[in-house]
């Protein structure tokens, strides 16, 4: 197997926005039966995006179901004021990734989480400027950058995000970087060579026939692609 160099973990993410919402149970054994590493949450509040999804009742459901972290996505405007409700629900280990274009100061939040003992993830859309996240990779412990606008599952990839995904990669070697939307096995190859480690993807599991193989194949397509033809001088190693 062709390693260039050592790299964080691939790891894979389930969301679970496109499961059967009548039974989640079954549809995250499922998952979890081929290996998924995180089950990925999406939470809209209906204001930062024009979706509604679920809440703390969902989660508490969820987190019963899951024996992996739950990677909590607030895709919200205020996100300090969900994090006392969906720490009640969730527990060691979990994620929370807010966005770096929400309301709320973000350095405040990253305080906050910590507090709590949440790990603590930033996110930034299609649009925004890797320079809003430059001065706070090295304190948080997930960076997530979309891929596509959020707000629903099923939407197309975005490539042109790419050069900005090979950038932050290039400035935080080590970090866990996750690409979200669009991700299935034509487009995970392109995120995995331009730095992604880890991968979220809702139809592109969870509409699959067999969620569990669909989780494997996209490891082993993320595990070889990672930054794959790259140059190592310009994307930095891990020594
Ligand atoms: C988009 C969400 C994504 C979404 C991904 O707003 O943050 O997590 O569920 O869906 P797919 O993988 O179908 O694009
Ligand atoms: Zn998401």
């Amino acid at each position: 197997m062709k390693e260039l160099r050592p790299h964080p973990k691939i790891k894979i993410g389930a969301s679970i926005l496109a499961a059967d919402p009548l039974h989640l149970e079954r549809e995250i054994q499922k998952v979890q039966e081929g290996g998924v590493d995180l089950i990925h949450v999406d939470i809209m509040d209906g204001h930062f995006v024009p979706n509604l999804t679920m809440g703390p009742f969902v989660v508490e459901g969820i987190k019963k179901a899951a024996r992996v972290p739950l990677d909590l996505h607030l895709m919200v405007e205020y996100p300090s004021k969900f994090i006392e409700p969906f720490r009640q629900v969730s527990g060691k280990g979990d994620y929370f990734t807010f966005h770096i274009e929400s309301r709320d100061e973000p350095r405040r939040v990253i305080s906050q989480l910590r507090e709590v003992g949440f790990r603590v993830g930033i996110s930034l859309n299609p649009p925004t400027q890797a320079e809003r996240v430059e001065g706070l990779l090295g304190e948080v412990d997930l960076l997530l950058v979309m891929t596509v606008n959020p707000g629903f599952a099923g939407q197309k990839f975005i490539e042109g995000v790419m050069p900005k995904l090979r950038h932050l990669r290039s400035l935080s070697p080590e970090l866990d970087i996750m690409v979200d939307g669009g991700i299935n096995e034509e487009t995970v190859p392109i995120a995995a060579r331009h730095g992604a480690n880890i991968v979220a993807a809702a139809k592109g599991i969870f509409g699959k026939k067999d969620p569990a193989q669909a989780v494997r194949d996209l490891r082993h397509l993320t595990q070889e692609n990672f930054l794959a033809g790259s140059d190592p001088a310009t994307v930095g190693g891990r020594h």
